[in-house]
């Protein structure tokens, strides 16, 4: 397996955006932050939207203040936009601010201030001659700086743009927003499994490519049966296994660790999707979640799943449905099945079209007290509960 060491320093300056971030970005190296930082902006600033840019492209320089000197990188933004370390030979405006500063805006949480020392310079400002032929400079720096400060792209918008299948043809992004809305703003571990484009080495990672802009803070992992290392970027990181190989499975935590969500979109064949479920819902930390996308491939023979035998445990859907018993299980009477692992760390199901999403977390509130009756009172008994402000009085709760 093949290492992706961007990802490693990436989430060591995630993870010290906020606070005394200097020993870090020592360690990273400060050129190689700043290159980490601009290749951040550049993935927020949708400068394909530009107009202007294939005829006459901009050079952007950032000059970023650091340990009493001055750490510079540029910005080429053409046809597509490219980036490199040091200053330019000539630049249309140079953007100075503080590298932690820089770093804290990009990669701090939301409530982090943006940029206040910021300043930019523009190279051309008072030749209106220069300047008419490269107007479109604002909008290139606006973009760039934007990114210290936007957080908000609509999930469904962010499918669209990036030719994810998760809003248009499936309808997933609503439900994703309602269950990863209030996560955006943390420093996560992702992974999903299947990549997109197949056999193409260059093709796919439209939804890795989605949930890093929706989730500014996150390292995203994706696993692919086909070597997809070509799109690889700072903060996605890509793994080739076959889900349906036990050992590789299993050798998963080793190598990415604990992981806040787990996104099932890879074979949708029913027995890879247990295998993997088994083998990564244990890898999900407390509060995380584990999503299953096509779930309609369950009804379907070439899946492995069926139409008729729809609580079969060896069909995706027979195996999910299986586990909303294990919800309740402490409250099971004798007789009921020992909970497993994943019963004791089940606290949520949800189910939408072909979507369903698990709450990771501790399924340990004890059982319904012993007071509470086991048998449905008749009309009698309840009509003698005397109900006190606080419940049920203790005379009346034999
Ligand atoms: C539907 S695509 C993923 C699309 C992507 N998640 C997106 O939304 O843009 C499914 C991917 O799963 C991969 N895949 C199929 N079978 C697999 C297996 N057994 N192990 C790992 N990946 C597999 C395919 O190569 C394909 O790239």
């Amino acid at each position: 397996m093949t290492t992706n060491r961007a990802h490693h320093e990436v989430r060591a300056l995630i993870l010290a955006a906020e606070g005394d971030a200097g020993q870090v970005v020592r360690q990273v190296g400060a050129p190689r932050t700043a290159a980490l930082l601009v290749d951040e902006l550049i993935g927020r600033a949708d400068l394909d939207e530009v107009p202007g840019l294939d005829r006459t492209p901009i050079t952007v320089a950032f000059d970023l203040a650091f340990d009493g000197g001055t750490v510079s990188h540029h910005v080429v933004a053409g046809k597509s936009a490219e980036h490199r370390p040091g200053a330019p030979a000539a630049a249309h405006a140079t953007i100075e601010v503080d590298l932690l500063e820089l770093l804290r805006a990009t990669y701090g949480a939301w409530r982090a201030p943006s940029c206040q020392n910021l300043r930019i310079r523009w190279n051309d400002i008072e030749d209106i001659a220069a300047l008419s032929s490269s107007m479109h400079v604002f909008h290139v720096v606006q973009r760039l700086v934007r990114g210290t400060t936007e957080r908000h792209a609509d999930l469904s918008e962010l499918s669209l743009r990036n030719g994810s299948d998760k809003w248009g043809l499936h309808y997933y992004t609503p439900h994703y927003e309602r269950h990863f809305g209030p996560l955006r703003d943390r420093p996560l571990t992702i992974v999903e499994l299947g990549i997109g484009g197949y056999g193409d080495p260059a093709a796919g990672g439209a939804s890795l490519r989605m949930w890093k802009r929706y989730f500014p803070r996150a390292v995203i992992h994706g696993v692919d049966i086909f070597d997809k290392a070509a799109l690889r970027e700072p903060r996605i990181d890509t793994i080739q296994g076959d889900l349906s190989d036990p050992a590789f499975l299993a050798s998963l935590g080793e190598r990415i660790g604990p992981i806040d969500i787990v996104i099932d979109d890879g074979s949708h064949y029913c027995p890879d999707v247990i295998a993997a479920f088994r083998a990564m819902f244990g890898l999900v930390r407390p509060g995380g979640l584990y999503v299953v996308e096509d779930l309609q491939t369950s009804y379907w023979r070439g899946y492995g799943g069926s139409s008729e035998r729809r609580d079969d445990p060896a069909t995706s859907m027979g195996y999910l449905k299986k586990l909303l018993d294990g919800l309740t299980h402490e409250d099971h009477e004798a007789g009921g099945a020992e909970p497993d692992d994943v019963a004791r760390t089940l606290t949520g199901a949800h189910f939408y079209r072909s979507l369903a999403v698990f709450d990771k977390g501790v399924n340990q509130e004890g059982p319904s007290p012993s007071w509470i009756p086991r048998t449905r009172m008749t009309y009698e008994e309840m009509t003698d509960v005397e109900w006190g402000g606080d419940g049920l009085k203790a005379d009346s709760q034999e």
